[in-house]
């Protein structure tokens, strides 16, 4: 959703902060400004549509060594060059681009108008510039955003500039990410270490309810009580070129042929082969706390459930511990009753998801212990939670997430290893599944060299309008999964049944024009898919196989996967599905990498 950038240094900061709008452009938006100070005055140039747009509007000598930009998502007001950030009060002294939403935004809307104050827009940003501009003492540019705040409910990730003092930002976080990147007499300021890439190597993540004044030469932080807060600055774990295509066509493909070397890094060093079992550093949960588990609960939103609703299967089959998933806002607003044996998991690749963080607090609140599995250090939700596993995808910058799912699998196997370690696994059957761990990484690029195949089958389902996806207990999760990503890049419509289920209603809809996607594992129910590919068949239906040992007549187009220790199959099953709904994604003409309506980081109820 929303992006900020922000740049005081010595250079000239507009092709920075053009730069890091377009890394920032993946996670969705629908226009972009920017503002520099210059000379005393502040030049602001936003547009509806992409980055592009904007950059073609800009005046050629435009330029400024201090300055913001912005990509928003609509909230408040439609999309327009108006309602796009950055925002500006009556005289164009402050400028402010926002990310959040803010509660009382109406209110102060009102007063400003009572006070004969024109607004310009439909945001509501906008009140913010006012407001830090009537403050008395402005010349504290850091103390009036900091009163101007104290006045504001909701959320926010906010930067602030100010046309008198063009040799800073001003920059706060309520509940949206803001960070502080940290480069050679350049300091930048983003929501997302994407833009921070080229130029910094060094991070600071503020807290809520922080704030901080950003120069060229560094930054100071501090409490909205003007506290100072003192700050580490880490090291920034993430290169430019992952922000790169690489020579594919799409992000989507590229980060699916980057999952065998994603399942090495998810596994390096986090296996002891000793004791056949599996080593957490993360989880901070001793054996015997480990044994008092009665009950895993997973929550995650869209793909990050689906992983869940794998790692779940993972858990109860390897650990024997109760496990299930649920959508995390699901779970949340049914006022969830917290056991204090279970164990929360919270799945997340972006660690910015609301819904699934709102989930988090609420167990923390009630007492409740979360483990987080999150692909982006020092996100939200991995501050939130106390510990877990970091999923080590590296950037995944398609909106559809792929190798983050195929990691958070792994990280799932990992922790029913250890869990199942501590419990009734046995060594065998712990050293089994570590060489089934080991063995991922190949598997995975010998389906992904029969790509072509996949395609091929693709072609055949792009004309569709409608699909089923069925696979049956640990099949059941990829056919979700499946169905989910060919909806979301290709806008087939598609929907994922229990194969047991179809009997039970969905069977009315098969047709020679509604093709069903099968999965089948290599397990003890082979024989009751076959049957229901072949009820689908007998009613005229086409069926599309991805299988791990040949249905032969049963399959009008089929997809293997090498066999592999049964609790992993799933995973294996999901990948030709990944690449299945590219390729035809592609062959519809799709924005793949950035569907339409879709954002990659959803930080919005
Ligand atoms: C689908 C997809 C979404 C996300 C969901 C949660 O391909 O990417 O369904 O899985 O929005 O996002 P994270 O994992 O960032 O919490």
């Amino acid at each position: 959703m929303c992006g900020i950038v922000g740049y005081v240094g010595r250079q000239d900061g507009v092709p920075v902060l053009l730069e890091g709008l377009a890394r920032v452009e993946y996670r969705g938006y629908d226009s972009a400004g920017l503002a520099v100070a210059k000379g005393g005055a502040l030049r602001v140039h936003k547009k509806e549509g992409r980055v592009g747009d904007l950059a073609a509007s800009l005046p050629k000598r435009l330029s400024g060594t201090t300055g913001i930009a912005h990509t928003r998502w609509a909230t408040h007001g439609p999309p327009s060059d108006v309602n796009a950030h950055p925002h500006v009060d009556t005289g164009c002294d402050v400028a402010v681009v926002h990310n959040g939403m803010l509660e009382n935004a109406e209110e102060l809307r009102a007063e400003l108008q009572a006070a004969g104050v024109a607004l310009a827009s439909d945001t509501d940003t906008e009140v913010l510039a006012h407001l830090i501009a009537a403050d008395d003492d402005v010349d504290d540019l850091e103390g009036a955003v900091a009163r101007v705040l104290q006045r504001v409910t909701g959320s926010y990730g906010i930067a602030v500039l100010h046309a008198a003092q063009p040799d800073r930002i001003v920059i706060a976080r309520n509940g949206s990410p803001v960070i502080i990147g940290i480069g050679e007499r350049e300091t930048m300021v983003s929501s997302d270490v994407a833009a921070l890439v080229r130029h910094c190597r060094q991070v600071v993540h503020l807290d809520d309810g922080e704030l901080a004044t950003l120069t060229k030469d560094g930054f100071q932080a501090s409490t909205l009580g003007r506290r100072p807060s003192p700050k580490q600055a880490t090291e920034l774990d993430r290169a430019p070129e992952e922000y790169e295509k690489g020579g594919f066509q799409h992000f989507l493909a590229k980060e699916i042929h980057e999952q065998p070397e994603a399942v090495e890094r998810a596994l390096s060093g986090r296996i002891e082969d000793r004791f056949a079992t599996a080593h957490l550093g993360g989880i901070e949960l001793t054996p015997r706390e480990l044994r008092a588990v009665r009950r895993i609960k997973v929550l995650g939103c869209g793909s990050a459930y689906y992983s869940g609703l794998m790692g779940a299967g993972l858990i109860e089959a390897l650990a024997r511990v109760p496990a299930d998933a649920e959508p995390a806002a699901e779970f949340r607003q049914r006022n969830p009753l917290i056991e204090p044996d279970t164990l929360y998991i919270a799945v997340s690749q972006s660690g910015e998801t609301l819904d699934t963080l709102l989930a988090v607090e609420e167990v923390r609140r009630k007492g409740g212990r979360v483990l987080g599995m999150v692909n982006v250090v020092g996100s939200s939700i991995a501050r939130a939670v106390e510990g877990g596993i970091h999923l080590r995808a590296g950037a995944e910058v398609s909106v559809a997430s792929t190798k983050s799912f195929t990691n958070t699998v792994v990280a799932f196997a990992l922790l029913a290893l250890h869990l199942g370690r501590v419990r009734d696994l046995s060594p065998a059957d712990g050293e089994r599944l570590i060489a089934g761990l080991r063995a991922l990484p190949g598997q995975i690029a010998e389906i992904l060299e029969r790509e072509d195949e996949i395609a091929a089958v693709a072609e055949r389902l792009a004309p569709a309008h409608s699909a089923f996806f069925i696979g049956r207990v640990s099949g059941f999760p990829a056919a979700l999964e499946g169905a989910q990503k060919l909806k979301e890049v290709s806008y087939i419509h598609a929907e994922a049944y229990p194969a047991s289920e179809l009997k039970h209603g969905p069977l009315a809809l098969i047709s020679p024009e509604m093709p069903s996607v099968c999965v089948v594992p290599d397990d003890h129910l082979v024989a009751k898919n076959r049957s229901a590919i072949e009820q689908i068949r007998a009613r005229g239906g086409e069926t599309i196989v991805v299988a791990q040992t040949s249905v032969g007549d049963l399959a009008d187009a089929e997809s293997l996967v090498p066999r592999c220790e049964p609790e992993l199959a799933p995973l294996l099953l999901n990948i030709p599905l990944q690449v299945l709904a590219y390729h035809a994604a592609v062959e519809l003409g799709r924005d793949v990498d950035q569907p339409r309506n879709l954002a990659k980081s959803v930080t919005v109820e």
